[in-house]
C-alpha cells in the first residue's frame, strides 16, 4: 500500500494538466468519474482554465483493494455534447472496465465531437485500456491510500485486520493501540489519529466490534 497525500495530487495533476496543454487538445467540457475523478478533474479545470464540469458515476470497486462484482453506471442521466472537445478524468486505471464503461457511455449517449481520457495513475500490467493522458506509469500493482478514501480504507483495513486474526489465531480481544499497531505493521503506512479513531468507532456502530471497556474492543463473531 502506498499513501498518497494532498500534496502529491496537486503536484500529479498539475503535471496531468501540462500534458494534455502540450498535446495541443483543448477540452470544452470535463467529465469527472466519479468518486475518484471529482479531485483531479476539478484541479485541471483550474490548471488548464475549464468552466464545464460533469460527472458521471461509474462504479467496479466497491471495497478498498477488493474487487465488486462489475462495473455499472449509477445514474444514466441525459446531456448533450455535440460539438464539443470532451476529457474524461478519473483518479487511476487499474483494470481499466470503469473507465472502459464510462467511455462507451458517454460517447454512445451524450455524443461529444471527440472523447479523451485522462488519469493521474495507470497500472499498465493490468489495465485493458491505455489512456490517452497519464501523469504515472505503474509497473507494479499497488493499492493506492488516496486522500479521498482516507477513512473508508482505513475503516475496511482495519476490519481486515481483526477478521483475520479471528480466523488464523483466534484473537477476539483487541486494545486500541494493538489496532494502531497491527495497521502499521501491516500496510506500512501511517494515517492521523484522526482516521484510527473514526474507523474504529464506524466498526462499532456497524456491529463488528463491541466496546468492553475503555480501551478494550472484542470483536463480534457471527
Ligand atoms: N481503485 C481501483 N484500483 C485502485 C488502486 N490500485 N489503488 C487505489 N484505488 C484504486
Amino acid at each position: 500500500m502506498k499513501l498518497v497525500t494532498w500534496e502529491e495530487i496537486v503536484e500529479w495533476s498539475w503535471g496531468l494538466a501540462e500534458k494534455i496543454r502540450q498535446s495541443g487538445y483543448k477540452p470544452d467540457v470535463v467529465i469527472a468519474i466519479a468518486r475518484g475523478g471529482y479531485v483531479p478533474a476539478r484541479l485541471i479545470c483550474d490548471f488548464l482554465g475549464i468552466e464545464n464540469l460533469l460527472s458521471i458515476q461509474s462504479q467496479h470497486w466497491v471495497e478498498a483493494a477488493a474487487k465488486g462484482e462489475k462495473a455499472i453506471i449509477k445514474f444514466e442521466y441525459e446531456v448533450d455534447l455535440s460539438g464539443m472537445n470532451a476529457l474524461l478524468v478519473d483518479d487511476i486505471v487499474d483494470t481499466g472496465e470503469s473507465v472502459i464503461l464510462a467511455r462507451d457511455f458517454v460517447k454512445k449517449r451524450w455524443k461529444p465531437k471527440e472523447l479523451r481520457i485522462a488519469v493521474l495513475q495507470w497500472i499498465s500490467p493490468v489495465a485493458k485500456i491505455k489512456p490517452d493522458y497519464y501523469y504515472m506509469e505503474v509497473k507494479e500493482w499497488v493499492w493506492f491510500q488516496y486522500p479521498w478514501t482516507r477513512l473508508e480504507d482505513v475503516t475496511q483495513f482495519i476490519k481486515r485486520i481483526v477478521t483475520t486474526e479471528l480466523k488464523e489465531h483466534g484473537k477476539k480481544r483487541w486494545t486500541y493501540s494493538e489496532i494502531k499497531e497491527y495497521f502499521k505493521e501491516w500496510y506500512g503506512i501511517e494515517v492521523d489519529e484522526r482516521y484510527y479513531r473514526k474507523a474504529v468507532e464506524n466498526l462499532v456502530e456497524s456491529g463488528i466490534l463491541s466496546r468492553e471497556s475503555d480501551d478494550i474492543y472484542a470483536l463480534n463473531v457471527k
